[in-house]
Order: C-alpha cells, then structure tokens, then sequence
C-alpha cells in the first residue's frame, strides 16, 4: 500500500535524528520520569543503539518545550488516578501488520491544553466558537514569562503588584503550583493557585493582555472556578493555556507559539506550546 515509503522516509528520519540528537543540556534541571537519555560523549560511535533522546531544550538552550508529555500518571482535573490509559495500538507490526497505528483517547481538557469561549458559554459554543476559531496572532508572538508571589492565589492586589505594563499581550504566569510540580503528581490537587475572580477582572479590564499561560489545570483558583473563567472569556479576546511546564526557565520576554489541534466542535484542545529566545 501507500504505507510503505512514508514508514521507510519516517524510519530514515528518525535515525538520522538519533546521530544528532545527543545535544540535551545537563544545566537543565530533571523532569522526574522523563530523564534524558544518557547519549555517550561526542566521537563515542554508539549511535547504532537505537535509544531516542527527550529533551525538554533545543537549539543550544533557545527552544523550550513548555508542553508537558502525555503520561498515565498525568494528572486529571477532579481525579485521584491521573489520565490513566489514553493510547492503544489496535495495529501492531508484531501483529502482523503492514505499520504500527495506536490510537488515543483522552478528554480534550487534558495536559497542556486551550479553552475556547464555548467552555463556558454555552450560547457560544452553540454559535461554534470552538478552538478552531482561536487567533493564532495571540497564540504566538512576544510573551512574558512573570513569577507570581508565592503566598496567594491571583486576586486584583496581586496583578497590581505585578505591574505588568500596558502594551504586553500574552504573559504566562508562573505560580506556587510549579514549585510544589503539581503537574507532576497523579493526584489531582484542589489547592493549586489560580486566578481569583477579581484578579481576572482587574487582568481584563486594565491590561492589554489577550493570552493567559498557567502552571496547572486551569487559570481559575477552584474556589472561583467557573467565576474567573466566565471574566476570562466573555468578551471572547482573550485565550487561556493551562498546564503549561514552565520549570527551570528564566523570568523575561520570549516568543512563544502555542498551536492548537483543529478540533471543529471542541472548546478545549490539548496545545503544544514553545518558548523561543
Ligand atoms: C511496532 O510496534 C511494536 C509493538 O507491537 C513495537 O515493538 C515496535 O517497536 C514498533 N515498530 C515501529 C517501527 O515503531
Ligand atoms: C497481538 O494479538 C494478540 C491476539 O489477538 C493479542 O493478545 C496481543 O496483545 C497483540 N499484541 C500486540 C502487541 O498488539
Ligand atoms: C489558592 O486557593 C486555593 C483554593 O482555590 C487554596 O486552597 C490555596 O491555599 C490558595 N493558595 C494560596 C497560595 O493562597
């Protein structure tokens, strides 16, 4: 069938990148779980040993990775078991099929994800403002990476204090919930910090902000969970990314792109986000 040069182009592909991937920086601080591959010094041969590396850094420390990785033990909002088993392979080559095709299935809400307007609204998701109807303008372009004081969850005292200047449009917020790597733990944890419904008022009404990035499953604190995300979202401007991995990376300005799947219908989808310098 048609398979076959697109498995052998696909398989070439990813040996060429096993000999040139072994770049991943040792200043970058360990993802539990996700270490990278130990890849031998420069000259060592070994690249016949087929052993991907994960990296969470590309180009010499200019590319972040702010997505976090699809795992089981994932967390999910409200649950105690994390996302549990989302990827099968009904066609395994071991199987006797032509290729391997695994198939998934998780909750669009899931990881590092988006929310469209129809999240809650439903006369908007009625009228179909669902991800496919997000501006890729404010999902890429110059970000703001800000840390957030430790000591509350973010009500109007808070963004005032940050002070974030007139003009920025898309600041990820990074909070307690990345210190604590709520996103790294199965359990689901309700405490997480979050917008409260003022600070998300105050953030619409006085900032030109249009993209909000947080470290957890959702921008709104649990205490106003449905409050916060209703300021957010209903003036459809702005755009909110939740989960976002922001460990280890400096405070500062940096391009971001975030691109979400083409769910036509969906009102969240999971989004893979980066952070260039
Ligand atoms: C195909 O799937 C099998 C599991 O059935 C796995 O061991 C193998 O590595 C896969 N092959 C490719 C080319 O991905
Ligand atoms: C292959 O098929 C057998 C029998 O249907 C099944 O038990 C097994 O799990 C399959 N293995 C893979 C790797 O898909
Ligand atoms: C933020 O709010 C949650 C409830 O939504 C609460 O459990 C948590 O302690 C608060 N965090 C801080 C740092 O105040």
């Amino acid at each position: 069938m048609t398979m076959k040069p697109l498995l052998l182009l696909l398989l070439c592909a990813e040996v060429l990148a096993i000999s040139s991937v072994c770049l991943a920086s040792t200043a970058y601080p360990t993802v539990p779980g996700t270490a990278a591959t130990d890849c031998s010094p420069a000259g060592g041969g070994g690249d016949d040993t087929l052993v991907p590396t994960r990296r969470e850094v590309y180009g010499d420390g200019r590319i972040f990775d702010i997505s976090h990785r699809y795992t089981t033990n994932m967390p999910a909002f409200l649950s105690n078991d994390g996302i549990g088993q989302f990827l099968w392979l009904p066609h395994s080559m071991k199987n006797g099929s032509l290729a391997n095709n695994s198939e998934m299935k998780i909750p669009t809400h899931t990881g590092t994800h988006v929310d469209a307007p129809g999240h809650v609204f439903d006369h908007y998701f009625d009228a179909g403002f669902d991800v496919d109807t997000l501006d890729l303008e404010v999902l890429n372009g110059l970000a703001l990476l800000v840390d957030v004081p430790r000591d509350q969850n973010i009500t109007a005292e808070v963004m005032k204090f940050l002070n974030i200047p007139k003009g920025v449009r898309r600041v990820l917020f990074r909070t307690l919930n990345t210190d604590r790597r709520l996103m790294f733990k199965k359990e689901f944890d309700s405490s997480y910090v979050g917008f409260m419904r003022d600070g998300a008022k105050w953030l619409v009404e006085n900032t030109d902000i249009k993209l909000v990035g947080i470290d957890y499953l959702s921008v709104a604190a649990f205490d106003d969970l449905i409050p916060s995300h209703l300021e957010f979202l209903e003036r459809r401007e702005v755009i909110l990314v939740e989960a976002l991995k922001l460990d280890g990376i400096q405070p500062g300005l940096y391009n971001v792109h975030c691109l979400p799947l083409r769910l036509l219908g969906a009102e969240g989808s999971p989004i893979r986000c980066i952070l260039m310098t």
